[in-house]
């Protein structure tokens, strides 16, 4: 597996201590709320778990599973919910947490899908952003970035490429041969 990496982007540790940063910013604004935190399934497991360990008030943590149409390495605008939450968010304070958001429709999606269940008011976090990817009709908030990146395919740390590669600790791109194979 590490053969097929070209270069680190971000390593482990930089993202670790990031990830302590973000805990603590949203420990402190949600500070007395009744905060639920989102992760959206597969790719923001591992990154949605430590952040959640860095949070250092009440919150509760549920999973939903998003399936975007089209090829494995392009985002569609087409979402079909997989896994929804167990729980109401009525009254609730919801925080997303995605792996990565790039052209913004995912993230989009799910604005839209859980602004409708009443909750005292819904954010955003993710670890990844690429920002030259935004589409125009997805130009979302995203309350809480753990890094930028420039346009260029990145996997590790729960980001995949054709469901591999998820368990490298570094956020790394991979040789052009592996998209070849
Ligand atoms: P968006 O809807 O285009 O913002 O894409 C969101 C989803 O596409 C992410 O949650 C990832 O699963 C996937 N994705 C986008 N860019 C990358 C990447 O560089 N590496 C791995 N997955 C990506």
């Amino acid at each position: 597996m590490l053969q097929d990496v070209e270069r680190v982007l971000i390593s482990e540790a930089e993202m670790q201590k990031r990830i302590r940063e973000m805990g603590a910013q949203i420990s402190q604004d949600y500070e007395g709320k009744d905060l639920v935190v989102v992760g959206i399934l597969k790719g923001a497991a591992l990154f949605c778990s430590d952040l959640f360990r860095s949070i250092t008030i009440p919150v509760e943590l549920d999973f939903m599973r998003i399936s975007s149409y089209g090829a494995s390495t392009k985002s569609t605008g087409v979402h079909r919910v997989l896994l929804d939450l167990d729980y109401s968010l009525e009254d609730k304070h919801v925080l997303i947490v995605e792996d990565i958001v790039d052209t913004g429709l995912t993230i989009k999606f799910l604005l839209g899908y859980l602004g409708q269940r009443h909750p005292a008011s819904l954010r955003t976090a993710t670890l990844l952003d690429k920002p030259s990817r935004r589409k125009p009709e997805a130009a979302v908030p995203i309350d809480y970035r753990g890094f930028e990146v420039p346009d260029e395919f990145v996997c590790g740390n729960g980001l995949d490429y054709a469901e591999k590669y998820r368990n490298l600790r570094d956020i790394v791109i991979l040789k052009p041969s592996v998209y070849s194979k």
